[in-house]
């Protein structure tokens, strides 16, 4: 038996699909357009694709885009400043600042800066507690829509056992505080825990948040297990050919899961088209407009 695949392109296209008609609304109703600010200092060639890619959907979403590439050498004191006058600009909803940040920039500094209600990243410490406790806030793009994806396989995740790999403010914190909230009984394991792959075979979902290719085995995975695969690793043959693999060493585990995400084509698409969802839903909040229950709870479960 092999596992199912879960499309993450076509979750992600259609959620994207949903947030550009709930776009379309709010702006029949408010009169303009959502607003998100993307900021890029420095040349990263991964970074500057990524937020190519993001302006390009924040266009397709019918939002507008406010893009600001500084150069490298700029000082956090100018990066502040930029975020300062985001934060007083009306027409800006969300700030994503690219990370990685260079050297002389202090990213803590720069994350709580950003007006938590425009921190459409959901890095800001305001953000972490209101997750943490339970509040509405703004949720890390990529454990959302991994979530989103993990809820297209089992509408109810109450009561599994869920094993996060990967302790990252950025994925494997966040995603395991969202677990919780489905009432999973979570385990975060990491480089220091001890017996990984026993940690692993106990459980029902398996996310994969750690950097590693090819980590996690199919021998590790729990038959019908669900396996979520964050990893984004390019391998660099001994040829110069080169190819994208995720943490789980995909041809083994998906002899064993129930349900598996891909690399590339899984999580990744997933993480703009929430980007996309958080920008639209930080504007209505700061409108007092009604968000669309449908851009998170699709009446046909999915894609
Ligand atoms: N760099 C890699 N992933 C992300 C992300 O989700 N947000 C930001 N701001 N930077 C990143």
């Amino acid at each position: 038996m092999t596992a199912r695949i879960i499309d993450g392109k076509a979750h992600a296209a259609a959620l994207r699909g949903r947030v550009a008609t709930a776009v379309a609304a709010f702006r029949a109703v408010t009169g303009r357009a959502p607003g998100l600010a993307v900021v890029l200092v420095g040349e990263d060639a991964a970074s500057s694709v990524y937020v190519r890619s993001k302006n390009r959907a924040t266009g397709e979403a019918g939002m507008r885009g406010f893009e600001h590439r500084l150069p490298a050498d700029t000082s956090e004191a100018d990066l502040l400043a930029l975020i300062d006058r985001l934060n007083a600009d009306p027409a800006v909803d969300g700030i994503l600042v690219q990370l990685p940040l260079p050297a002389q920039i202090d990213a803590d500094a720069v994350i709580t800066r950003i007006d938590p209600d425009k921190d459409v990243d959901g890095f800001h410490p305001v953000n972490v507690g209101r997750l943490a406790s339970g509040l509405a806030g703004f949720v890390p793009c990529t454990p959302l829509g991994c979530l989103m994806l993990l809820k297209g396989v089992a509408l109810s995740l109450s009561g599994l056992d869920a094993v996060v790999v990967g302790r990252s403010a950025i994925v494997g914190k966040p995603m395991a505080q969202l677990l919780l909230a489905e009432s999973c009984t979570v385990t975060i394991a990491h480089s220091r825990t001890r017996d990984l792959p026993g940690r692993v075979r106990q459980a029902d979902v398996v996310v994969a948040a750690v950097g590693v290719p090819g980590l996690v085995k199919g021998d590790w995975i729990k038959p019908g297990a669900t396996v979520i695969d964050v990893g984004i690793n390019r391998i660099v043959r001994a040829d110069g050919s080169s190819s994208l693999v995720g943490d789980v060493d995909f041809a083994s585990a998906v002899q064993v899961a129930g349900a598996i995400t891909p690399v590339p084509g899984g999580v990744g698409p997933m993480t703009i088209a929430c980007l996309m969802r958080n920008a639209y839903v930080s504007a209505c909040r700061r409108e007092g407009a009604a968000i669309d229950p449908r851009v998170d709870a699709p009446e046909d479960g999915g894609a």
